[in-house]
């Protein structure tokens, strides 16, 4: 873990947060690419707490559901992945740790925000971590860019720890759904795929034949090429659904895929099982921008 989280509870909040929002922290820091070892301060408090700090620190006196205060000035356009040596100034020689801000979080308000979206205090808890976070590394949403950089990177971080607007069973039965549209008349194996990219847009794919043998496109290339031809480099999870045995991903996508999220979880499904993977499992040692084995761009 990269990231520690120097928790301060005020308030009564559930047994599970603390273990979540570490997670998601890390996930944050993963998704920005920052493996220095980071402090962040949590507070956990009630509405007037976090009114009070409101009102002392923004001018505002009135309950929020979290605020952050970092402790880095990002040079302007500038966010952690790309200040790495601004933030390991802030390296404590006592903790061994980069010191990067506060969040302060109201668990009432989380726990109201929780009940209007019909999901657990936790997965708010989850979501508000990531806002926050991403804040300390030198996001904000007050330009419409901006706002979407933001919620890109927020959802990448959610979706990398399963915390997911599209659920892991919703994508699996697009993926199935996607099988019949798949055109197969000579093998006969339906494949159909649904790749959830970070910002949470689901692209859905199947197999297309071709009585020219070889010119055949498989599911997941079809997914991938629809997504990268809209813009999206960015992936988090693939469905890959067939009608005749696991479809575990051939080598050709295997590599496809790896070219842009190494870190894909891959999701197969055949009749009622489901197994999973990653893709740097199913490809170890992988060549490409992101692999270990060659770092093209940087
Ligand atoms: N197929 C896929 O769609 N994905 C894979 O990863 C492996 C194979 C398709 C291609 C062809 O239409 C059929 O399965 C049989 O090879």
């Amino acid at each position: 873990m990269s990231v520690i989280l120097d928790l301060e509870i005020l308030t009564h909040c559930p047994d599970d947060a603390a273990a979540l929002m570490e997670k998601v922290a890390n996930a944050c820091a993963h998704a920005e690419d920052v493996t220095l070892p980071l402090e962040v301060h949590v507070l956990l408090t009630d509405n007037e707490g976090i009114r009070t700090y409101n009102r002392e620190y923004r001018g505002i006196d009135k309950a929020t559901d979290v605020l952050s205060f970092p402790t880095i000035s990002y040079a302007a356009g500038k966010t952690a992945g790309q200040s790495l040596k601004r933030i390991s100034r802030e390296m404590d020689v006592d903790t061994g740790c980069c010191f990067m801000g506060d969040i302060i979080i109201s668990i009432p308000r989380a726990t109201e925000q929780a009940e209007e979206y019909g999901h657990s205090l936790t997965r708010e808890l989850g979501y508000l971590t990531a806002h926050a976070m991403f804040h300390l590394m030198g996001y904000d949403h007050i330009e419409e860019d901006d706002k979407r950089r933001m919620r890109t990177m927020e959802e990448k971080a959610l979706n990398a720890v399963g915390i997911n607007r599209v659920t892991d069973e919703e994508l699996l039965e697009k993926a199935r759904e996607m099988t019949k549209l798949s055109y197969a008349p000579y093998s006969k194996f339906t494949v159909g795929t649904a790749l959830l990219a970070a910002d949470g847009t689901v692209y859905t794919g199947c197999n297309i034949e071709n009585s020219s043998y070889g010119l055949t496109i498989c599911g997941e290339r079809t997914a991938l090429f629809k997504a990268v031809s809209e813009g999206k480099h960015d992936f988090v999870t693939i469905a890959i659904a067939a009608n005749n045995a696991m479809p575990w991903p051939c080598g050709a996508c295997r590599q496809t895929l790896y070219e842009f999220a190494p870190d894909l979880r891959v999701l197969v499904t055949w009749k009622d099982q489901v197994e999973e993977a990653t893709l740097r499992e199913l490809l170890p040692h992988g060549f490409g921008p992101k692999g270990e084995a060659i770092n093209f761009l940087g």
